[in-house]
């Protein structure tokens, strides 16, 4: 019966890409519109900051940002990372796909770091290649990938960039005595300078060169800033120390008083979260200070950010190119500090900033759409004029007006391996250390007209739901009152929790192994021929048999890659024209 039902799925997917692409039709044609709009393809500044949050206010301490980003561009404040760790999301973002697609999901080999990138042959597959062969000349510098080392940098040379000055491990971190390797030169140790100091340098004179060039040009910078300082003595095998990172000499005084955002989830007095969270003992007051002092660290060390943008933006105003110049600015992933006790670390920090401006976006203005990593690709083809590759597991995101259509309203979040915890008391692992291992989960966030919830499956099988309409701050999983007689249950969009777990669990079953177009419209491959788009459409009635028939997502271990056999079943049933499969089959 099942087999039946698995096949018929399969065809039906088929069909379901086609009728998509159909509808996709548009927004590539506006593309040559756009495009045909300027004067010539515009030029791309990417700014990219390591580890900076969203969540504990960082953007309300960067007044150049705030004056010429925010005011004068548009924040996209529902922006979200989909793998929350460096590497695989810097990768993701470079590629256009969600980390199960590119299997670079760690910062270190077997599974990740930049010889992984090279292994999966994406140096000569990814945005700055593409960008060169659509006419771009292109620029980087700042950290590109983990594991891109004073060792390996040369074998082979990061491929697409006219110009590159990457910093390099294990000096990546080093905030006053960083390397940084420069186009096929040997690596360059900067001792004594301030790494912010080193980048701006650098970043203004690609600019310059980018500007005097007659194609247009994609520049991308990534200073280190706000991620906390390691030097090499930190690191051992098997373990390793950050400390705060470290500010320019002029910011080392500010902000005195400034203390982590005391919100509900801030070393609350009622644990929460899955049980290794729920198991972390409530923060003393010298660790809660040590908390404090570590985010004023990070506020401080990202005034150098500031300014370097400051810098950047005054250049290009004083260039006359401002108006065919795009300027992007984002993280990498989020942070935390003490919330729900956790030390600083990022292993679910899914937000992150993500603030446009260029011809055309709006000014001053918020847009609320749902927008991902891995939609930044496929926004920059658009943005460029190119036809979007059919491997890009995102959509161009509403930058401008042509763009402002109905979005998809789900997040596919997903992480392999260990977190590692920072800072003075960072040794909550096994022995004392700073990895904790089998923090590998997958999970969607869903952000529709009426509800906000997060869904998440464990490796071993534990469970979250947060209804963040009711509980912002992740307090309450709702998970474990499924058990509770039917009518009891927590009522989401009118429906028993039991039906939307049972839609969100089908809706992740698609995600977790979804690929182009099946990422960007997932309920299609559980509904075919049915009028369901979106989670709400989903709850009728008429399909509660349909998902009480699915496969669940499981794991069978916890595995630090991705490795398909410890991640339970693949496929999901599908439903058949307003009829539930159990009836249809
Ligand atoms: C940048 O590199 C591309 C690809 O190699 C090349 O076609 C282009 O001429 C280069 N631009 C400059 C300014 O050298
Ligand atoms: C700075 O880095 C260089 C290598 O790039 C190293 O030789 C030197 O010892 C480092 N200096 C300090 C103070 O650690
Ligand atoms: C965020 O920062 C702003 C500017 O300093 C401040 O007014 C506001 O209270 C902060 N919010 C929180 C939650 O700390
Ligand atoms: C506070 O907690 C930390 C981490 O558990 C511990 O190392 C430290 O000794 C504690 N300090 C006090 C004063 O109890
Ligand atoms: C991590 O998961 C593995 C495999 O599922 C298990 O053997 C191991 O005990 C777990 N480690 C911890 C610290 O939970
Ligand atoms: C991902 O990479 C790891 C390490 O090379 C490999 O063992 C695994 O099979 C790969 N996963 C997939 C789905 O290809």
């Amino acid at each position: 019966m099942k087999l039946i039902a698995v096949v018929a799925g399969l065809i039906a997917v088929e069909g379901a890409a086609l009728s998509i692409q159909s509808n996709l039709q548009s927004p590539v044609q506006s593309v040559l519109k756009h495009s045909q709009a300027l004067s010539r393809q515009p030029n791309i500044l990417f700014i990219i900051t390591d580890d900076q949050d969203l969540q504990l206010n960082s953007t309300s301490y960067t007044p150049f940002i705030s004056k010429h980003l925010r005011e004068q561009g548009t924040f996209f404040r529902n922006h979200f990372v989909t793998t929350a760790l460096c590497c695989p999301s810097r990768v993701s973002l470079w590629t256009g796909r969600q980390a199960h697609n590119t299997n670079v999901t760690d910062v270190n080999p077997p599974y990740g770091g930049y010889p992984k990138f090279v292994e999966r042959g994406f140096n000569e597959n990814f945005l700055p290649v593409w960008l060169q062969n659509a006419g771009y000349d292109t620029y980087y510098t700042g950290k590109m990938f983990n594991s891109h080392t004073i060792y390996n940098y040369d074998s082979p040379h990061v491929n697409g960039f006219n110009g590159s000055d990457f910093l390099l491990d294990p000096y990546t971190y080093s905030y006053l005595n960083s390397t940084y390797q420069r186009n096929h030169d040997p690596p360059v140790s900067h001792e004594g300078e301030h790494t912010i100091d080193v980048i701006t340098g650098k970043a203004l004179g690609f600019l310059d060169d980018a500007l005097d060039g007659e194609r247009p040009f994609f520049l991308a910078v990534s200073p280190v800033a706000p991620h906390s300082n390691v030097d090499p003595g930190d690191i051992s095998s098997g373990n390793i120390y950050m400390s705060a990172p470290i500010p320019l000499k002029r910011h080392e005084h500010y902000f005195q008083d400034i203390k982590v955002p005391r919100a509900a989830n801030f070393n609350p007095n009622q644990p929460s979260g899955v049980s290794w969270v729920h198991d972390l003992p409530l923060l003393n007051q010298s660790t809660v200070d040590y908390n404090d002092h570590f985010y004023r660290s990070r506020l401080r060390a990202l005034q150098g950010v500031d300014e370097l943008v400051d810098s950047l933006i005054t250049r290009l105003e004083a260039s006359g190119q401002m108006d065919n110049t795009y300027i992007i600015y984002t993280s990498d992933n989020g942070f935390h500090i003490g919330q729900h006790r956790l030390p600083p670390e990022r292993l679910e920090d899914i937000r992150v900033p993500l603030f446009i401006r260029g011809p055309d976006v709006a000014k001053g203005h918020v847009q609320d759409a749902v927008t991902t990593h891995v939609d930044l690709a496929p926004t920059l083809f658009y943005l460029a004029g190119i036809p979007a590759r059919d491997d890009f597991d995102g959509a161009p995101i509403p930058v401008t007006p042509g763009l402002d259509g109905e979005r998809h309203e789900h997040v596919t979040v997903e992480y392999w391996g260990s977190a590692v915890a920072e800072g003075a008391f960072s040794g909550i692992g096994p022995g004392g250390s700073a990895f904790i291992p089998n923090n590998t989960y997958k999970s969607v966030r869903l952000l529709g007209r009426g509800y906000n919830l997060y869904y998440s499956v464990w490796c071993n099988n534990e469970h979250e739901f947060y209804d963040l309409l009711t509980d912002p701050y992740q307090l309450n999983n709702l998970y474990q009152t499924t058990s509770q007689a039917n009518g009891d249950e927590p009522q989401i969009l009118g429906r028993s929790l039991t039906q939307a777990i049972n839609r969100l669990d089908a809706l992740l079953m698609v995600l977790k192994s979804c690929q182009g177009v099946t990422c960007i419209q997932p309920w299609d491959v559980l509904h075919p021929l049915d009028p369901v788009d979106t989670l709400l459409d989903a709850l009728d009635e008429e399909y509660d048999g349909f998902y009480g028939a699915q496969p669940r997502v499981s794991f069978s271990w916890c595995d630090a890659g991705y490795i398909v056999a410890a991640e339970g079943p693949q496929v999901p049933l599908t439903s058949r024209h307003g009829v539930s499969w159990e009836i249809w089959v």
